[in-house]
């Protein structure tokens, strides 16, 4: 997220409008190819990215990594050098963010992070854009984000929404740490703050976020986890301690009766189906950026 300055965000968040209003004027190269390379499960961002390159008139290679030569070794570094002399972009959803730096940094075409276990930026970009479609503006608002405060998501919001002028609260247990170099980054351009007791921390908040409890990559610690941020649920009596007019995120899958019951994330103050349905426009969009940028 850190490679985005505000501009940049800006001028994404710019093609959007342009894509809904009919008014976008850039355009892909003629059969452009976006490299799908997926380590991780993935519903929604392998989907949106592959019907947002193929809307756009190019077209998208799903990559299951297990059926490649990665899976038998093969480095990042000549997978890179490799994908990139045959696509015009590459969108990679790794375990280890290193590898997305090593891919990347190997690469002559721009890598998209699709998620990692340290960021999942197209996601904070998606919910950034939704809250200014809700909300009318971004700057002097307030997320809570509620639970895994580390998770990757956590990271990538809190420095995308410092960067857009929002201030950030991270409610979680006490003990359990954001991200310290995510935290220390996003400190460094505005307000973000932990809590552990959750009526403070959501008190103002004009978007309460939340995300699983148990990540992909994760799942040896299940019990150890939902034990830890169970007292983190996001149900109405939290969404109660917040704003009147204060509306409910989560980037999906939910576990409904672990990080948020039902009826909140069913319920009339839940924006969540919106938040999923711009992944495709965002998508879009940073196609678009990227190939106006190249
Ligand atoms: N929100 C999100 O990234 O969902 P997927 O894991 O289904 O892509
Ligand atoms: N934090 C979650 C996000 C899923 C989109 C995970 O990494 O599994």
């Amino acid at each position: 997220m850190d490679d985005l300055s505000k501009d940049q965000i800006s001028r994404i968040f710019e093609i959007a409008d342009d894509l809904k209003s009919g008014t976008a004027t850039i355009a892909l190269k003629t059969g452009a190819i976006l490299a799908m390379f997926f380590e991780k499960p993935s519903t929604r961002t392998r989907v949106s990215f592959e019907a947002a390159i193929t809307q756009l008139g190019g077209h998208g290679i799903y990559i299951d990594s297990r059926t490649t030569q990665h899976s038998r070794g093969e480095s990042w570094s000549d997978t890179g050098k490799m994908l990139s002399s045959y696509v015009d972009f590459i969108a990679a959803r790794l375990y280890n963010h290193s590898d997305i730096v090593e891919l990347a940094n190997n690469s002559t075409v721009p890598v998209i992070n699709a998620l990692t276990d340290l960021e999942h930026p197209t996601q904070a970009l998606t919910d950034l854009y939704t809250i200014y479609e809700v909300k009318n503006r971004l700057k002097g608002l307030k997320i809570a984000f509620i639970g895994d405060i580390a998770a990757n998501t956590a990271n990538s919001l809190m420095l995308a929404g410092v960067k857009m002028n929002m201030s950030i609260s991270l409610v979680g247990p006490k003990g359990y740490m954001p991200n310290e170099r995510y935290f220390t980054k996003a400190r460094e351009y505005g307000m973000v703050d932990v809590y552990n007791d959750i009526k403070e921390g959501v008190a103002d908040a004009d978007v309460l976020y939340t995300d699983t409890f148990v990540s992909m990559g994760q799942e040896n610690d299940t019990e150890k986890r939902l034990k830890l941020f169970a007292p983190y649920q996001l149900n109405s009596k939290v969404l109660g301690y917040a704003k009147s007019d204060a509306v409910v995120m989560h980037c999906l899958p939910a576990h409904r009766g672990e990080e948020i019951t039902a009826d909140v994330i069913d319920g009339p103050r839940s924006i969540v189906f919106r938040q999923a349905k711009n992944k495709l426009l965002i998508a879009k969009a940073v196609l678009l950026y990227l190939s106006e940028n190249v």
